[in-house]
């Protein structure tokens, strides 16, 4: 099935591995020219040929700033931007520090949209763009494992992504998933043994699973879709 985003410039934060990799390789399959950026230089080797990839701390607007010119040189336009980057954080309430927060809030949710305002004008000048929020089903019921700052940062995103998709319309979409128990290198087996009977389709996710809902949400299949929230959850959360 053709989404109709060849050629398209895609750009995913955080894309070195894990559920932003998944993206990276599904985008590349779908013929995107894609740009990477992420803190982890070293692990960009993983990437697949002919990605872009530039370093940047997106929790830092100077670096986002430099990063999105870097890649409108070097590659093209940001024509879809998918916010990936993210940190986890499993303190409890009473544990929880300011310093926490605010981290967890500054990348999760305040790198999104300072991002976003750079891309969001030059994509409706050019009348077609795709803003796609990587959130999770912690943004709805609060952390089963995860903070406050966590669920916080990413009911945050669900937010943004619909604001986004007020200002950015008619040009431009905006659109979440939100994802739960997706299996990475660092998901625990013993979370996998607790979680996945609990989960209807008795799996975790994968990122694969995750990539191939961003990919719809940034084809040309989802041009009637903005503002939504797309549950990858297997099930777990039926809302
Ligand atoms: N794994 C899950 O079960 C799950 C569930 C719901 C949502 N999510 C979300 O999916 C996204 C990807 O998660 P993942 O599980 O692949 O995590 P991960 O830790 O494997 O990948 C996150 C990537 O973001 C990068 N990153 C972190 N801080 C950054 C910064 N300041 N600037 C640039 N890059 C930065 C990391 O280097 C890493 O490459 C995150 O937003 C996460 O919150 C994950």
């Amino acid at each position: 099935m053709d989404l109709g985003i060849g050629n398209r410039v895609a750009l995913v934060t955080g894309g070195v591995r894990g559920i932003g990799l998944a993206i990276v390789q599904r985008l590349v399959g779908e013929g995107c020219r894609v740009a990477v950026c992420d803190i982890d230089a070293e692990a960009a080797r993983a990437l697949p040929e002919g990605v872009f990839f530039t370093p940047c701390d997106v929790g830092d607007e100077d670096q986002c700033e430099d990063m999105i010119t870097c890649v409108a040189e070097q590659v093209g336009p940001v024509d879809i931007l998918v916010n990936n980057a993210g940190v986890q954080s499993v303190v409890s309430l009473d544990e929880a520090t300011l310093e926490d927060w605010e981290r967890v809030m500054r990348i999760n949710v305040t790198a999104a949209f300072m991002l976003s305002k750079i891309v969001v004008p030059g994509m409706k000048e050019r009348g077609w763009g795709r803003i796609v929020n990587i959130a999770s089903m912690a943004g709805k019921v609060g952390g089963l494992t995860v903070s406050a700052s966590y669920s916080t940062s990413k009911a945050g995103m669900m937010g943004l992504t619909k604001s986004i998709a007020r200002a950015g319309a008619p040009e431009v979409t905006s659109n979440a998933v939100a994802p739960a128990f997706i299996r990475t290198a660092m998901t625990e087996p013993e979370t996998e043994a607790e979680f996945a009977p609990q989960i209807p389709l008795r799996r975790l996710g994968t990122p694969e699973d995750v990539a191939a809902g961003v990919a719809f949400l940034a084809s040309d299949l989802a041009g009637f879709v903005t503002g939504e929230v797309f549950d990858i959850n297997g099930g777990l959360l039926m809302d």
